[in-house]
């Protein structure tokens, strides 16, 4: 993918490294929902706010970055698991185990296009058990935008697609309806209903960031 071979999410880690913010929604869903004994994936681990309450919690969780920069600082910060931090994507870590019963998804494989965001999950489906759950927390149109945008453009269903910068990739906020049918052509049934959550934008007083919080499972 794009992201991965600009190494923009190293660019942003070394100017922008912060690891005070709380856990998303995602993880109480995680906590409520998945079992200890089973083995998740989660795929972009970032500063860890949702992934590391998780493993202290004792849910045996496998994670991966694309960033080198993110995956040196967690693990010279948590040593205790480096055995669960690797640099790499979705098919290129823990090859040892060849299917987990559930992955997290937060914030992150909705590329730029719906197709490009089909393809990332149809890529994960293959790392989860026929059945196992998709635990997912995803960029949902309502988030009030950055104000420094060069172009956007809507789809069909109501999906914003937003360019922030010539050489970085644009943001994908995802309406209900295009949520559904991603899903669907990735070959996930929705099992908890997605439902919208608002989260401050910090560096923007008074704005919103809305997510798409719930629970699939891999048909
Ligand atoms: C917006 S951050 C989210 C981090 C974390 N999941 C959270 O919710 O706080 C996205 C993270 O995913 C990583 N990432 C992006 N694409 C990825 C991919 N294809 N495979 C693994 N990690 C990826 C980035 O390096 C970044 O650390």
């Amino acid at each position: 993918m794009k992201e991965y071979q600009d190494n923009n999410w190293d660019r942003y880690y070394q100017k922008n490294w912060n690891t005070g913010k709380n856990s998303l929604p995602i993880t109480k869903i995680i906590m409520n929902n998945a079992k200890k004994n089973e083995k998740g994936f989660y795929v972009g681990l970032g500063t860890g706010r949702n992934a590391i309450p998780l493993m202290d919690g004792g849910w045996d969780l496998y994670t991966s970055d694309i960033s080198k920069v993110c995956i040196s600082r967690m693990c010279e910060a948590f040593p205790q698991y480096q055995e669960r931090m690797k640099r790499g994507e979705l098919l290129d870590v823990y090859k040892k185990v060849e299917q987990f019963d559930y992955a997290v998804c937060s914030k992150v494989l909705v590329y730029d296009s719906k197709i490009n965001t089909v393809n990332s999950l149809k890529k994960l489906k293959l790392r989860i058990k026929k059945d196992g759950d998709l635990f997912f927390e995803f960029p949902a149109i309502g988030t009030d935008i950055w104000s420094n945008w060069i172009d956007y453009s809507m789809t069909i269903n109501g999906s914003l697609i937003v360019k922030y910068g010539e050489n970085s990739a644009s943001k994908l906020y995802l309406s209900f309806p295009d949520l559904c049918s991603v899903m669907e052509q990735a070959g996930f049934k929705m099992i908890k209903a997605p439902i919208s959550v608002d989260l401050p934008r910090t560096n923007f007083p008074g704005g919103i960031v809305r997510d798409w919080v719930g629970v699939a499972k891999s048909m």
